[in-house]
């Protein structure tokens, strides 16, 4: 699955929330390039059970790695696995690495986000070479809220402060900041917790 969304649209609040409520595990790939920063990552991961799995200079030979990597995964089994932020991570061997585990394993539950680039587009749209062909994810789209849902989030919000700003400063925020949730909380905290003015957001 992958989880698409412009930035602020709320997609790793989403996939964090259902990893927690799944028990499964949540991994963000910021910065990270190849499988062995992915290996690095899902081994640091709390909640993971893999000390005996070590990457040492022999893990690190391609051969072993992509086995190393094999088998993190198949430990993962029926379990939900989020990788967050993957787009830098476009190695081939990574594209490699999911067909196989697209190929061979059961219960294996992953949700991909980040922008719309790099791997996700390798996934999304595999040409005929790619090892991903024919095995495209299902995709989510996070939209930002229209104009008068924006509205009523942050009256709402508002409400639970026990505030009542003008009209024109909710029509301004929604007209300024667009339906992008994530700026809306930002205004809302701003004005409901740290106390700012309209003028100061
Ligand atoms: N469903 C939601 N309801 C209220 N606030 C939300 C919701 N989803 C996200 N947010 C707020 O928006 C901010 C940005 O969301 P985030 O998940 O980081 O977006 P993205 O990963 O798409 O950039 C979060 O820190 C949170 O404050
Ligand atoms: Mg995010």
């Amino acid at each position: 699955m992958v989880v698409l969304g412009r930035r602020m649209t709320g997609k790793t609040s989403l996939v964090k929330t259902f990893a927690r409520e799944k028990s499964g595990l949540y991994v963000s790939l910021m910065g990270v390039k190849n499988l062995v920063g992915l290996a690095e990552a899902l081994l640091q991961s709390p909640g993971l059970e893999l000390k005996e799995l070590e990457l040492g200079p022999a893990t690190l030979l391609r051969l072993k790695l992509t086995k190393t990597m094999e088998n993190i995964f198949s430990r993962l089994e029926g379990k939900v696995v989020v990788l967050d932020e993957v787009q830098e991570l476009v190695s081939p061997a990574f594209l490699k690495l999911l067909k196989t585990m697209w190929d061979t394993s059961r219960g294996l539950r992953l949700i991909f986000t980040g922008s719309y680039a790099g791997v996700l587009k390798r996934m999304l749209e595999p040409g005929k070479g790619s090892p991903l062909y024919g095995r495209q994810p299902a995709r989510i789209e996070l939209k930002p809220f229209n104009k008068d849902l924006a509205e009523e989030f942050l009256r709402l919000g508002f409400a639970e402060y026990r505030m009542s700003p003008r009209e024109s400063e909710i029509r301004e925020a929604v007209e300024r900041l667009g339906g992008a949730v994530g700026w809306l909380t930002y205004y809302g905290n701003s004005r409901c917790v740290r106390r700012m003015g309209h003028e100061g957001v």
